[in-house]
Formats: C-alpha cells, sequence, structure tokens
C-alpha cells in the first residue's frame, strides 16, 4: 500500500499538522505500508512542485490530509490543490481510489469548530469518487507545540488514537470512531488553555516589541 501524508500548514515541520500527520505516517510504516509527505505551500510555489504532488494523489492508495483550520475551512494552497485534483480530467484511478482521511485541529478549544472543513473534504472525496475514511478531529490545537510529551499524561491518548487510526488505516479500515472521540476531547481544562494562550500572547508582544494594547481594533468601532 502507498500512502501519502499532505501537510497543509505553512509552518511545515515545525507544525502541529506535522506532528500529526506524521504520527499517523510513522503508525502506517511501522505496518508495512510506504508512505510519502508532501508539504502543499511549498509545493505549489512551482509548477514542477505541483505536477509532483498531483501524480502522488494519483499514484497513492491512501491520501491523508493533516491541516489546520483556517477560517473554518482549510488553508488556500490545500484548497488549491483538492480543486486542480478534481479538475483532472485525466484521472485514471479506479472509484474507490486513493482513499481520503483527515486530521485536522484548531486554535479554539472545541474540536466540532473543526465540522465544515471535515465537510467539505468529505464532499471533496464524493465528487472525485474517492473512498471517505473520516476524520480525526482537536480543538487547543495551539497546546501542541513542539512534542506531545509537554501535555497533560504525555499525550498518551493522542498518541494511541494515532496508532489506532494508522491500524485500521494500514488494513483497509476506516478511522475508528473510538480514535475520533479520543481525539476530540479537550486536551485540558478551557480556563488552562485561555490562560496559557493568553500568556503566550502577551510574552510574543514583549518580544516582538508590540506598543499597541492587545485589544487593539484600529478598523473596529469605537
Ligand atoms: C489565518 C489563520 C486562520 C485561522 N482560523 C482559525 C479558525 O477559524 N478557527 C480556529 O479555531 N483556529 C483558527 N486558526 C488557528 C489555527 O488553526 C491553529 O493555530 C493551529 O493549531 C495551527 O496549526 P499548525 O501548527 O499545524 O499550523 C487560524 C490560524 C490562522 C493563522
Amino acid at each position: 500500500m502507498n500512502a501519502l501524508i499532505l501537510v497543509g500548514s505553512p509552518k511545515g515541520r515545525k507544525s502541529a499538522s506535522w506532528m500529526l500527520g506524521s504520527g499517523i505516517g510513522e503508525g502506517l510504516r511501522d505496518r508495512g505500508v510506504t508512505v510519502q509527505y508532501g508539504m502543499v505551500h511549498h509545493e505549489l510555489r512551482s509548477g514542477e512542485g505541483t505536477g509532483k504532488l498531483l501524480d502522488l494523489f494519483d499514484s497513492s492508495d491512501l491520501v491523508v490530509l493533516a491541516f489546520p483550520l483556517y477560517v473554518d475551512s482549510l488553508p488556500a494552497p490545500l484548497t488549491r490543490l483538492l480543486e486542480l485534483v478534481a479538475e483532472r480530467k485525466d484521472r485514471t484511478a479506479a472509484a474507490g481510489n486513493p482513499r481520503l482521511g483527515v486530521v485536522v485541529q484548531c486554535g479554539f478549544p472545541e474540536a466540532h469548530q473543526c465540522d465544515t472543513a471535515i465537510g467539505i473534504c468529505r464532499r471533496f472525496a464524493g465528487f472525485t469518487g474517492m473512498r471517505w475514511a473520516g476524520a480525526l478531529a482537536m480543538g487547543m490545537g495551539g497546546s501542541l507545540e513542539g512534542d506531545f510529551g509537554r501535555l497533560p499524561g504525555g499525550g498518551k491518548k493522542i498518541l494511541d488514537a494515532l496508532n489506532k487510526t494508522a491500524e485500521a488505516l494500514a488494513r483497509g479500515g476506516d478511522i475508528p470512531d473510538e480514535a475520533k472521540a479520543v481525539f476530540a476531547r479537550p486536551l485540558m481544562p478551557r480556563w488552562l488553555y485561555t490562560l496559557t494562550g493568553n500568556l503566550g500572547w502577551r510574552l510574543k508582544m514583549r518580544k516582538n516589541k508590540a506598543q499597541s494594547p492587545i485589544g487593539y481594533r484600529p478598523y473596529g468601532q469605537g
């Protein structure tokens, strides 16, 4: 089986999307799947890179989109790639191939913020004749910086959900409901996420010598 993990964050290997996508990728590799990665923002900057991703898409049995939620949707280059895939007239892939899975996370605390983006991906799969394998979604993506070890409980539950997902996908199944449920659970109490998030913003402001108050709205009313 050939799998393609498409990372949809402009931060590349420093992103939460990479952490989660490569977590699934490692689990697939452990089970004998050939895994390739595509950095969508980087590749779509050139015709050569775009062509490479389109060819990889067509030659894969499984494609996993790993991306951050941007304005309730997918980052623009990833949307563009999906449009190009859908437009390709010479698609030779058999119906139901490749299978399409998603791992998405967002900055707000609630996983359900990702529902619209997941719906878009599911529609894309239906429209292009791919088999929809389901989606993992989580909120509080801002706490995924660096490594899983910094998460409460050493991130064991998330790692376990990624592993169960890889196991199911490697044997041709869909993302298990159990993994989806674990993934969607808040990583920490909401107040703690907000507190550390606000602190992080203030530290960034200080580092960048930002003068305006954090609530400054130059184009807002009042
Ligand atoms: C342009 C932009 C738009 C965003 N839109 C949303 C959004 O609509 N809802 C949300 O919960 N988070 C939103 N976020 C936050 C990201 O989803 C969040 O920071 C995520 O953890 C980044 O993942 P990454 O490290 O893979 O890039 C947005 C971030 C950016 C930069």
